[in-house]
């Protein structure tokens, strides 16, 4: 028999789990939903948020996929036979397609800039060029779908070379170049004259900014930016070894995604007080506002390249997570095929995603609930999907695991363990249902 690829170093694996969560969702999406609900307040929420209900959530899916050694199904198969657990596998399977669906769009604009950064179209202006590129570039039918589809084959070309080969290895070197980068582009933001705007804008709280939509958003948020509630992580996990440490590799994730977060928020938003720029540009804000902040400065132009290539490598290596769960799910326990199913997986994902594309550009009338495809999609999985899958994922660890269970896989001091449990049984099921009724209430 064959045996199943496993994460060759703790490390790897790590950064792998890392390269999952920080994505669009740290560099990307942080960013701007922190500068159009209110900077510091969102930030102290986020944070809260992502330690106290998001951590656990990713505690639980690391135990689950670690225990199982298979696919996200089979896995709930295995561990609750005969019990209808193993829909949350499914549930996430399809929600983390459909995020890629969407994600791939991103993707592809991220393409298309460096497609014109390298072949010297990239041209420096102001905020008003970078508009109008950004309009031109998601408006167009052509350019856009093109794009995305090549993204969807780097993202394919990656998983289907498997864990250690193509998913290890692309996180190990893509993950620290992105930390060492990053921490250029903050020094470069800070020095700015009149950057200090900005860190008050990021860290002094202004608790009038505080209302029930910042709380729901900062929630979303901690859960898209640790891949949580989808099954991806207990994908990653049963690639683990026993040995390894869940509890540490954890908050090592989450510590990294914060991180990254923050640093994403330094690099922009000094740079964009300093400039004379408004904080809530919205989803331009890393692809209209930031560039011309960067184009103001000296080698400015090198500057807007750095920064597009690290959010291509953050993209990707978050991308091919979701691809991989969808693969190692088809695979299931035959170990075979993974080249084709991961060819077969990337297109229907990539038809899939063609109206969210287009949703920018010629279907930009189509409306489902009140929303553009794109956004109808993002809120499907973020909005509904990942909290149900939460929600279960927590009640599976918490309460159908015995503690004698839970407690030998997390392996850690009696402190922290106890920690864990009441939070998983208690805050993160309750918290989860509060805010996604709140939620619903506010779209329908
Ligand atoms: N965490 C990723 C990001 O922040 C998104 C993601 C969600 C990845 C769900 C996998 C599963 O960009």
């Amino acid at each position: 028999m064959s045996s199943r690829d496993q994460f060759a170093s703790k490390i790897g694996f790590i950064l792998a789990a890392a390269g999952s969560a920080v994505g669009l969702g740290a560099i990307w999406k942080f960013p701007y939903m922190a500068g159009n609900h209110g900077g510091s307040v969102f930030i102290i929420l986020f944070i809260a948020f992502l330690f106290f209900i998001s951590l656990p959530v990713l505690v639980a899916e690391f135990m689950i996929g670690r225990r199982g050694q298979v696919d996200a199904v089979t896995s709930f198969k295995q561990q609750a036979p005969g019990k209808p657990w193993y829909l949350v596998g499914y549930l996430g399977t399809i929600m983390a397609s459909l995020i890629l669906s969407f994600y791939s769009v991103v993707g592809g604009w991220i393409l298309s800039y460096l497609i014109r950064a390298f072949t010297f179209r990239l041209k420096s202006g102001d905020s008003e060029s970078f508009e109008q590129l950004f309009h031109a570039i998601i408006q167009n039918p052509w350019e856009a779908v093109f794009a995305q589809g090549m993204f969807l084959l780097i993202t394919i070309g990656i998983v289907q070379a498997g864990i250690k080969s193509g998913i290890e290895r692309a996180s190990k070197w893509m993950m620290p170049t992105l930390f060492i980068f990053f921490l250029i582009l903050v020094v470069r933001s800070l020095t700015l004259p009149g950057a200090m705007e900005g860190i008050r804008f990021m860290f002094v709280p202004d608790w009038n900014q505080l209302n029930w939509e910042t709380v729901l958003l900062a929630l979303g948020q901690a859960f898209f930016t640790l891949s949580v509630g989808v099954s991806v992580m207990i994908t990653y996990a049963s690639y683990l070894g026993e040995n390894e440490q869940i509890g540490s590799a954890s908050i090592h994730v989450a510590l990294m995604n914060i991180f990254i977060s923050i640093l994403a928020g330094l690099v922009i938003f000094p740079a964009v007080f300093a400039l004379g720029f408004q904080p809530d540009a919205g989803p331009g804000l890393a692809f209209v506002i930031l560039p011309a902040v960067f184009e103001q400065m000296p080698l400015g132009s090198l500057f807007v390249i750095l920064f597009f290539i690290l959010l291509l490598f953050a993209t990707l290596t978050s991308s091919i997570s979701m691809l991989e769960i969808l693969v190692s799910v088809v695979i299931g326990k035959r170990r075979t095929n993974r080249v084709r199913i991961a060819w077969i997986g990337g297109l229907l994902i990539f038809i899939v995603g063609i109206p969210s594309t287009l949703s920018f550009g010629i279907w930009s009338d189509v409306q489902i609930a009140n929303k553009s495809i794109f956004d109808a999609v993002d809120f499907l999985t973020n909005g509904i999907g990942m909290p149900i899958g939460a929600f279960f994922i927590s009640l599976f660890a918490g309460y159908y695991y015995k503690t004698s269970v839970s407690k030998q896989e997390l392996n850690t001091h009696p402190l922290f363990y106890y920690v864990w449990l009441i939070l998983i049984r208690f805050v993160t099921p309750i918290a989860i249902l509060i805010i996604f009724i709140q939620g619903i209430r506010n779209v329908f």
